[in-house]
């Protein structure tokens, strides 16, 4: 090669959650006979999630429109007719809200918005992160930045509420700090934040002159007796806010891989409206996203099956996360707080319980020696020690937290398996693979 073609900041693109599919892959090719139980990815539709009739019947109902439309281009930034539905959708839960369509952007995906989003930051400007994080946002910003994330923590003693002294701490200790990035209901935790939570956030940003991002891609799955509440009302003309959503989990329909971005308050600083500008111009180089999931986007969320529907999502949410909890809450070693919202949980390692030393029996002995190779080498982290020991040993696949950047080591599981006999099994081998990795040494 004439020139050199190793991107040096690589590294710092961390993607845990399907990292470890690789390792799956790896086990099997060493041991066919290997069974694995994802619990690792967030799709319902894998966990035996039936997609609503509705939705097909939508689906079909659009193609077989005279004309084809569908089948063509959108407009580059989002068909005009649903970014208008979007902001009219926004004003039913922000009556005040003053959204204008045109600070309205589709993706193919919200994963697609982040990373446009992060990209086109402007050289030393960051955003704070949550610790533990969701990756796609933390990966994407630490690339842009070519530095390691500046992050705040969570507070796994307080039901996983940020942490705001923290929060402030760090804000004051990184000037070049833009805004702050929250998720609510926050992957990978599965809390939800209270009124006074956001609140104080917005505070923190108005005081700082920082704006917010606030990833509700989950925002129609709370449970346990929590509200949801709406940022946008607090921050309305007060601090720039981006809202990011999308359809994956809503319908639920993560192949379909359509989200989009809010930009609220978008004339409070000129500097806020420019680095709109230009995210604006870095989309319309994608093209356009899906037209068809565009198009069906306000009928679906408009049927008049929809909430019943999501109704009966978050009860069954509700009863699946529930189980686990007793469970897993009764597992020697573990600490586990109880779950708001979205789909997952992340059990922490009682502090001092994990060593190098620990393991679990792995049966074929070429994938034995794979995990331990792997285990062995220098800086493995300790949660991923487990996590590794779990998959060979037992087919479970979860996600260590330090895969989402936690300074606790734990792991994260979705609350997703709606068939019950496989779920209660899943999660009592779990339980016994936890207390019998812990014994092991
Ligand atoms: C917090 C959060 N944001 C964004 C995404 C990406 O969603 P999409 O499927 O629309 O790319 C996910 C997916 O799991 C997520 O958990």
């Amino acid at each position: 090669m004439r020139t050199k073609l190793t991107n040096p900041k690589t590294h710092l693109l961390r993607y845990g959650i399907r990292e470890i599919v690789e390792t799956m892959q790896k086990l099997k090719e060493l041991d066919p006979s290997m069974n694995f139980v994802m619990e690792n990815i967030g799709d319902p539709i894998m966990k035996s999630w039936l997609v609503p009739k509705f939705l097909k019947e939508t689906i079909i109902e659009e193609i077989q429109k005279p004309g084809d439309a569908v089948f063509g281009y959108a407009h580059s930034r989002g068909l005009i007719e649903t970014r208008k539905w979007v902001v009219e959708y926004a004003k039913r839960f922000s009556p005040k809200s003053e959204l204008n369509y045109e600070d309205v952007l589709f993706t193919n995906g919200l994963g697609a918005s982040i990373s446009a989003f992060y990209q086109m930051l402007p050289e030393g400007a960051r955003i704070i992160q949550p610790t533990p994080s969701y990756p796609t946002h933390t990966s994407f910003e630490s690339f842009t930045a070519n530095a390691e994330p500046i992050l705040y923590k969570l507070d796994p003693d307080n039901s996983w509420q940020p942490d705001m002294a923290d929060l402030e701490a760090q804000i004051q200790a990184h000037p070049d700090v833009a805004a702050i990035l929250i998720i609510n209901p926050n992957n990978p935790t599965g809390a939800i934040y209270s009124k006074e939570t956001l609140e104080k956030m917005v505070e923190l940003a108005e005081t700082y002159k920082l704006f917010i991002i606030s990833d509700e891609v989950y925002f129609r799955m709370v449970y346990n007796g929590a509200q949801f509440t709406q940022i946008t009302d607090i921050a309305h003309n007060r601090v720039p806010l981006v809202v990011m959503r999308g359809l994956s989990k809503d319908i639920p329909w993560p192949g379909g891989r359509c989200g989009w971005m809010e930009f609220h308050n978008a004339d409070l600083d000129p500097e806020f409206r420019s680095f709109i500008e230009g995210i604006k111009k870095r989309i319309l180089l994608e093209i356009c996203a899906g037209t068809l999931q565009q198009k069906i986007l306000p009928s679906l969320y408009e049927h008049p099956e929809f909430e019943t529907w999501n109704k009966q999502y978050n009860s069954e949410l509700e009863k699946n996360a529930n189980n686990i909890y007793e469970i897993l809450s009764q597992t020697k070693g573990l600490k586990v707080n109880k779950i708001y919202g979205a789909f997952y949980m992340m059990p922490l390692f009682e502090n001092g319980v994990l060593n190098e030393k620990q393991s679990l029996p792995i049966t074929n002995p070429a994938a034995r020696a794979f995990i331990e190779s792997e285990v062995n080498k220098s800086g493995f982290p300790l949660d991923k020690r487990f996590c590794y020991y779990l998959l060979a040993a037992t087919g479970i696949c979860v996600v260590p937290s330090s895969g989402f950047f936690s300074p606790y080591p734990g792991f994260r599981l979705t609350t997703l398996d709606r068939d019950p006999a496989r779920a209660r099994d899943t999660y009592a081998r779990l339980s016994a693979a936890v207390e019998q990795y812990i014994a092991s040494v």
